[in-house]
């Protein structure tokens, strides 16, 4: 008997409900272990292969990911400068006139879905991807330049680590470009970078060479200003909005009990409960459990249709009951997250009913976020953003107890 009722009580307290009259009840009680967990931007996965990591996607039945179409993101980036290459005029575009079109990347994180597949994307448009996202592993490829055919060398492609250790480093671009110029001078046509946050640690480089072609990754207002500029040519929406108000939707439909399909479909494709209904197209991959959302284009030609904001007007208040979520971010210092996906995410939290906790890491140390992923019982539902793509367990192994 005293072992029971001492069973009961460890129940109660792990729960942190009392009642009262002493009386207890623990059949409304969710365990950790049961809540909804949603994985988001950073896909677990192995690092080196980018094979996703099933076992963490399975912890529950509750576990879902959401992100963004990373390899038609890729495709679009590469699409964008190769249509810029060929409208453009060649006798500008070869600076040294060698015949050669030679560009340098940043990479990014080598051990991250989206910056393999935006390395892919590119060299796949310009004929230089070996089957490989080794930053070393490249062939000669070649491109129409204003109606002319040019061979296409990568002079370098850099990962982009900051002294820190962080991976996606601003700094670390900036000082890349800065070698990179006084190492191949007037060689270089054309700089090409996996994320906007190192695009624009290029252009602050002192000798960046000016009128060269720069291309980001991301839509962050910054990069939408200066292509409105004319410093940076172009960049890439990932639909931050699609994927803030998305890990949320997903979040707000597990908790409101549903399941199977609804889960994935309910304020999708179609409206929820409140009326919500996201605008952009989220697709659902049943292999990944996972929801992606569409990449566009941004150009000279459009940069001003983002300059507006994208809230999406299908989210408007609900009623929708209170509920609390811990939400990690891997970096304080990461551009994207920081000035397009919290904001996003603060947006959308309250018209959903979704009360938010965000713990950031230092984008280096797994230990920096997952020190503060703590205090489960005071939450509904978790929103992790890892600090290593393969560290998924090390955060499902918390909520076992
Ligand atoms: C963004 C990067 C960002 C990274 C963080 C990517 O999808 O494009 O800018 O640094 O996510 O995980």
């Amino acid at each position: 008997m005293k072992k029971i009722i001492s069973a009961v009580l460890a129940l109660t307290v792990v729960a942190g409900v009392a009642f009262a009259g002493g009386a207890k009840d623990t059949s409304n009680v969710a365990l950790n272990k049961d809540k909804p967990l949603v994985f988001f931007n950073r896909q677990p996965s192995d690092p080196t292969t980018g094979a996703i990591d099933m076992a963490s996607m399975n912890w529950n039945a509750k576990t879902y990911y959401v992100g963004f179409d990373a390899a038609g993101g890729g495709a679009v980036q590469g699409k964008l400068i190769t249509d810029y290459l060929a409208a453009a005029d060649a006798a500008v575009i070869d600076r040294n006139g060698d015949g050669t079109i030679a560009y340098v990347l940043c990479i990014g994180d080598v051990g991250h879905n989206d910056s393999k597949a935006r390395t892919e994307g590119i060299r796949r448009a310009l004929g230089t991807w070996n089957g490989s996202t080794d930053p070393t592993v490249k062939k000669e490829g070649s491109v129409t330049v204003g109606g002319k055919t040019f061979k296409v060398v990568e002079l370098e492609g850099k990962a982009m680590t900051g002294t820190d250790g962080s991976t996606w480093n601003a700094n670390a671009a900036t000082e890349a470009m800065g070698n990179w110029a006084t190492k191949f001078g007037r060689q270089i046509d054309l700089v090409v970078s996996n994320n906007d946050g190192m695009a624009m640690g290029c252009l602050q480089a002192s000798n960046f060479p000016a009128g060269v072609p720069i291309f980001g990754y991301d839509a962050n207002a910054d990069a939408i200003e200066a292509i409105g500029a004319g410093k940076l040519s172009g960049t890439v929406s990932q639909n931050v909005d699609a994927q803030a108000a998305g890990t949320l939707q997903v979040i707000r439909n597990l908790l409101d009990g549903l399941t199977g399909a609804d889960v994935y479909s309910k304020g999708f494709t179609a409206a929820d409960q409140y009326g919500n209904k996201i605008t952009a197209t989220v697709e659902y991959k049943a292999d990944q459990k996972g929801l992606f959302a569409l990449n566009g284009p941004v150009n000279a030609a459009n940069w001003k249709q983002y300059t507006a904001g994208t809230r999406d007007a299908g989210i408007k208040q609900s009623t929708a009951a209170k509920k609390k979520v811990l939400l990690t971010i891997y970096n304080s210092a990461d551009n994207f997250l920081s000035s397009s996906y919290l904001p996003a995410l603060y947006y959308y939290a309250p018209l959903m009913g979704i009360d938010l906790t965000v713990v950031q890491g230092d984008g280096q140390n797994e230990a920096s976020c997952l020190d503060k992923f703590t205090n489960f019982n005071n939450f509904d539902a978790f929103a992790i953003n890892m600090v290593k793509t393969n560290s998924g367990r090390d955060y499902t192994d918390k909520l076992k107890y």
